[in-house]
């Protein structure tokens, strides 16, 4: 059950409304990495959750996260309401000023609207609290950019206060997955195909106009990597050579020892 308490989780004062900068937070009220995604996704989550520790935390950081909406809400409100009455406030966002009255909606900056795509429920747990962990970073970089292009000094400290809260769910979502004891790659019941899953298929190659390179690092080489030289320009020009030396005699699949698959009009 939700219950509604007459107060905001973290104070909100602005010094000077900024339409424009309202405008940009719409994209934590109404967009794909803002507050209302997080509480859908979290909660629904919870909802699909069997496992009861981890489905309190998932409805605990749900719940927090509306909060955070009144919060951005309430912020973007302020910043937004200008808009009602002054026709060069009203110039930063026609659509909020004309169709909204200078209020917050469920849109994002850009005016479009909130969708339920935004969200990744899968059912499997360790697999949503990887989506929650990228969730919480990309919202963190979102609120980073805002603080970044705001002046007033009492916006900043709210958004101070929500940029943080999303580290501490990153933690908590990082804790409660390192928790369920599973290997890193172990997703799902059934196994990768062995000696395939350690394949680095090297499918950029060649040097680049801009002096680039072919890159060694961790992603592909040293443990169990090993990388595969391009492998669809190899096949292509095995293909190709086994066209000329042919001639005109074209070997059957079972001379070649390969399956041929035949290609669909
Ligand atoms: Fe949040």
């Amino acid at each position: 059950m939700y219950h509604h308490i007459k107060k905001l989780m973290y104070t909100v004062n602005v010094g000077s409304p900024d339409p424009r900068f309202g405008n940009m937070l719409l994209e934590q009220f109404g967009g794909a990495n803002g507050e209302l995604a997080a509480a859908m996704q979290y909660s629904i989550q919870g909802l699909n959750c069997e496992d009861p520790d981890r489905k309190d935390m998932l409805m605990d950081i749900g719940t927090e996260e509306l909060s955070h909406l009144e919060i951005v809400g309430t912020l973007a409100r302020m910043h937004l309401k200008p808009m009602k009455k002054s026709r060069d406030a009203a110039e930063a966002d026609p659509l909020i000023a004309i169709a909204g009255g200078g209020g917050v909606g469920l849109f994002n900056s850009m005016g479009d609207a909130w969708t339920a795509d935004y969200l990744k429920i899968t059912g499997e747990l360790d697999v949503d609290l990887r989506s929650n962990i990228a969730a919480e970073a990309r919202a963190k970089i979102v609120y980073e950019r805002l603080i970044n292009f705001c002046d007033d000094p009492g916006t900043k400290d709210a958004l101070q206060f929500l940029m943080t809260r999303e580290i501490t769910h990153m933690k908590a979502f990082t804790a409660a997955l390192e928790s369920l004891g599973k290997d890193q790659f172990s997703i799902g019941k059934i196994r990768p195909t062995p000696g395939l899953v350690d394949e680095y298929f090297n499918d950029s190659t060649g040097a680049g106009d801009q002096g680039e390179i072919d890159s060694r690092g961790p992603w592909n080489t040293g443990g169990k990597w090993k990388i595969v030289e391009s492998p669809e320009l190899e096949q292509g020009a095995e293909r190709q050579s086994e066209k000329t030396t042919a001639g005109n005699h074209k070997p059957a699949a079972e001379e070649t020892g390969k399956t041929r698959v035949k290609k669909s009009a």
